[in-house]
């Protein structure tokens, strides 16, 4: 086993949906750099990956690990044996990894522990929910990580109090660039709405284990939503419908509530774009409504956005109070009609190449 950063490829490590819809922008930023793309195979549905990869016109990983679904230790564990064992075989001069997934934390800490250093894209992001599976994620990798790419002036400033070991680079949110290169190849809305409905409608998603461990809960916001004057087109992540299904609980269509299968990146910005506006606990959902200037809601305590919130895009409804307060917030949201808000919080779709320089400029040191 090496425990030396090698002289072969600088290895991208990710494996969830929104980590490869990343990756696509990263992949393209290390032109001329020997690159090793790995799927740990966190998701392994066809909506939450093959067809990413098809839409966004980025070719198959390098490497895919099949890890697949398992309890926290589980999963995160797979990862880290399976990214130990490539790392090393493949003497990886750097690893970079995006975000704050079980993918994100075993795969940084395989690398570390060959003494590769790790570039952690989306560093300094804060819930201060310090139970929350992704928080916990997160600030293990900035913990470790040598290069922080920081999506935000306030993420940076964040790790510069928390006084993390590692170099802050500001480089924007690698999100936006993905966002703007797609904007142009985007279907029409109406090969997307599913028959009977027509703007103005509601794009909901819910899938965060918050929602899905408490499947009462997640009921009764879509009884709300079923009840809604507006349409809710509400794509569902597998995680969601296993849930409900688990528990007797009905995932199907009614009254107001149109539930599609796991639609792909453009179908799900198409339905942001087109949408009176958002309800979601998703993080990119956030972002990408907050670019595409329209209102949303939030159904989470927190977040690690808080750029969204402070300029009004964005409001915050716990959960645990959803099912009484959503319709009466979201018709709040609805009749202030689409405040214009200031959009340059997370850079200016350049981050893919500033995370690729500050990569470049370690294996250089
Ligand atoms: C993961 C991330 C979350 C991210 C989300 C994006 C962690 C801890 N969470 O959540 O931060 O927002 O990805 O989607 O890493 N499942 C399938 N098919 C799949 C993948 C998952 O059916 O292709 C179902 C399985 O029942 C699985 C469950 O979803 O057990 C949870 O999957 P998992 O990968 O653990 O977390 P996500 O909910 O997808």
């Amino acid at each position: 086993m090496r425990t030396q950063p090698g002289s072969g490829p600088v290895a991208l490590l990710y494996g969830t949906r929104p980590q490869t819809i990343k990756a696509s922008v990263i992949r393209r930023a290390f032109n001329g750099v020997e690159l090793l793309a790995v799927d740990t195979g966190q998701h392994y549905d066809y909506e939450l990956n093959e067809l990413i990869y098809r839409q966004l016109g980025v070719a198959p990983p390098d490497r895919f690990l099949e890890v697949g679904s398992g309890s926290h230790a589980e999963q995160t564990a797979a990862v880290m044996t399976r990214c130990e064992s490539l790392l090393s075989t493949e003497a990886a001069r750097a690893a970079v990894v995006v975000g704050d997934t079980n993918s994100t934390l075993g795969a940084a800490l395989a690398a570390v522990k060959l003494r590769i250093p790790v570039v952690h894209v989306e560093a300094g992001l804060r819930s201060r929910d310090s139970m929350m599976a992704e928080e916990i994620n997160r600030r293990a990798v900035d913990a470790i990580a040598t290069v922080l790419c920081a999506p935000s002036r306030a993420s940076a400033e964040r790790l510069e109090t928390e006084s993390v070991p590692g170099r802050i680079v500001e480089t924007g949110d690698v999100a936006y660039d993905v966002l703007l290169g797609q904007l142009e190849h985007l279907p029409s809305l109406d090969t997307i709405l599913p028959s009977g409905v027509a703007q103005p409608f509601i794009h909901a998603t819910l899938h965060r284990a918050e929602l899905t461990d408490h499947p009462e809960l997640l009921a009764a916001i879509l009884e709300t939503l079923a009840a809604s004057e507006l349409p809710v087109v509400l794509p569902m992540h597998p995680r969601t419908r296993a849930a409900l299904e688990r528990s007797g609980l009905s995932a199907r269509s009614r009254g107001s509530l149109h539930v599609l299968s796991p639609v792909g990146y453009l179908q799900s910005l198409v339905l942001t774009q087109g949408a009176a506006a958002v309800v979601t606990d998703s993080g990119g959902i956030q972002r990408e409504a907050y670019w595409l200037g329209v209102p949303c809601l939030t159904l989470r305590g927190e977040t690690e956005w808080t750029e969204t919130v402070a300029c009004g895009a964005n409001s915050l409804l716990s959960p645990t109070y959803a099912p009484g307060e959503l319709i009466p917030m979201l018709s709040g949201i609805l009749d202030a009609g689409r405040p214009a808000w200031d959009r340059r919080a997370y850079g200016d779709g350049s981050a893919a190449a500033r995370v690729a320089s500050a990569s470049v400029s370690l294996l250089a040191e």
